[in-house]
């Protein structure tokens, strides 16, 4: 392709920030510039609209997918290649962003990128355009189905092993990745379980996809099918200014309160941390704030959020049913230091985009037994942190901000001339960089080494 061929100034920024060793200092001098989309080829897949765009037209039919009832009009959520509707007519930068549509926009984006490949057998890894959080909503919503969940994804397995069978088995499939915009959980029912769980369907599980790299919401505690990628908040800027500005309204912002919750607010049957957060908060209403974030309203309406995230410290991001948040990400946006008690909340998680060894600098770790056995009080523990010190971890944090943002689709050139690459551009890069180690042990003979995952979570 001639994509392939052409090297921008662009493009070779991207090189220099990725690929340090490779570009020799005599390459300025005239000898031939490497070539910067070595190891880096992607060939998007073809895939039949079954497995893609048509699932996106349940969402005014049988199966109201991406349209929780605050939604109107039906459908709004896919907008702006799944972004969502803009907040206000004049917003550039917020949108009423659903997550399970992070896979029609991760395949607009990657659309977007330099090197791309038609030719799948130059190609160093093989994205498949399914979107697989949409196709499982019939086994989640249709009672009539629930008895065939174990059969998610057959209908692709097939479509792979018959159509062009070639792309599939020149490396067992170790060099394909796509998106599954959920926790790896929802998908890794056993096969043979019975009576079917309600809620989560075997994708995970079908043995035709042991060797594929899914980017979920959320990875398992070994996750070496899956890679977890931060979930979307409301804030896509469509350019580089926009971005700037806001990164430093949020370092301007004056923070009145000592701490924030933003989630579900009824009590929990069971005590756990979450009612440990709201009876202290429910004592102290002048430094703690809570926002009911009920049924999705938070991501519907950012601003509900986002207003008191920017006047707050710390926020708080306690497990919920699993133990990831969409609101970790929101602080993260916002520069409120996120607060987590227990590492599968991010650090476990999110290697790839935010350096899990240097959580200390932007984060505070408070483990959930130390306030559910040993008493600890949480607002105690905050009111302690100098506030130089929580000056610093903010700043870090709006360091580190832009890589957990999905920019807008249309942003690449920008992002390239700044050498600054958001969540799609890490996880994209994090999977070649898995695929790459794979290939290498499968070329050398090495089973042993195929999984290994001694750098997998290593920052990007
Ligand atoms: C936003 O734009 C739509 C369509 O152009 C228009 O109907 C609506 O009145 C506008 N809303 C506001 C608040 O300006
Ligand atoms: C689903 O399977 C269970 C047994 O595993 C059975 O009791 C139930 O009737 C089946 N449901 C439907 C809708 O077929
Ligand atoms: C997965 O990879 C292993 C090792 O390369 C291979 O033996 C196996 O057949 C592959 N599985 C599939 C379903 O291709
Ligand atoms: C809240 O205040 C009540 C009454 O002052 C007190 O008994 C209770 O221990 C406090 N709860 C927390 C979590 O601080």
């Amino acid at each position: 392709m001639a994509g392939d061929l052409l090297i921008t100034r662009a493009n070779l920024l991207l090189l220099l920030l990725l690929l340090p060793v490779i570009l020799p200092s005599t390459a300025v001098h005239g000898v031939p510039l490497p070539d910067p989309c070595a190891g880096r080829r992607i060939h998007v897949r073809r895939l039949p609209a079954r497995f893609n765009t048509d699932l996106l037209r349940h969402c005014d039919g049988a199966f109201p997918l991406a349209d929780h009832p605050l939604a109107t009009p039906a459908c709004a959520s896919l907008a702006n290649h799944g972004l969502g509707p803009r907040t206000h007519n004049r917003s550039r930068s917020w949108y009423r962003t659903d997550a399970r549509l992070l896979e029609p926009f991760f395949h607009r984006r990657l659309l977007d990128r330099d090197c791309l490949t038609d030719d799948p057998a130059r190609a160093d890894a093989v994205f498949l355009p399914y979107y697989a959080s949409l196709d499982a909503l019939p086994f989640l919503l249709d009672p009539a189905m629930l008895n065939f969940s174990a059969a998610h994804g057959v209908a692709l397995a097939q479509f792979l092993a018959t159509d062009r069978p070639r792309v599939l088995a020149r490396r067992h499939g170790h060099d394909h990745f796509l998106v599954l915009a959920g926790p790896a959980w929802d998908y890794a029912q056993p096969a043979d379980t019975d009576p079917r769980l309600w809620g989560t369907t075997s994708l995970l599980r079908r043995p035709e996809f042991d060797n594929f790299t899914f980017l979920t919401l959320e990875s398992r505690a070994w996750p070496w099918q899956e890679h977890a990628v931060p979930h979307p908040t409301s804030f896509h800027p469509s350019s580089l200014p926009r971005l700037r500005a806001w990164i430093a309204r949020a370092r301007r912002s004056r923070r009145t309160a000592l701490m924030l919750y933003a989630g579900t607010v009824s009590r929990p049957s069971r005590p756990n941390i979450r009612s440990f957060i709201l009876a202290e908060c429910a004592n102290r209403t002048d430094t703690c704030t809570v926002v009911d974030c009920h049924g999705g309203s938070c991501a519907l309406d950012p601003v509900r959020s986002m207003r008191p995230m920017l006047k707050a410290k710390f926020c708080l991001e306690p497990p919920g049913d699993t133990p990831t948040r969409r609101s970790t990400f929101d602080a993260v946006v916002a520069g409120c230091v996120p607060v987590f008690f227990e590492d599968a909340s991010a650090r476990t998680q999110y290697g790839w985009h935010l350096p899990p060894e240097r959580y200390e600098e932007f984060s505070v770790t408070i483990p959930k037994d130390a306030v559910m056995l040993g008493g600890v009080q949480i607002m105690e523990t905050l009111a302690a942190v100098p506030e130089e010190e929580v000056a610093r971890m903010r700043e870090r944090l709006l360091e580190l901000a832009p890589r957990v943002m999905y920019r807008r689709h249309g942003s690449a050139a920008e992002r390239m001339r700044e050498a600054s690459m958001d969540a799609v551009d890490i996880a994209v890069e994090g999977a070649l960089r898995r695929i790459r180690g794979r290939v290498r042990a499968l070329e050398d003979d090495q089973p042993e080494a195929m999984y290994a995952m001694d750098d997998d979570n290593q920052e990007i």
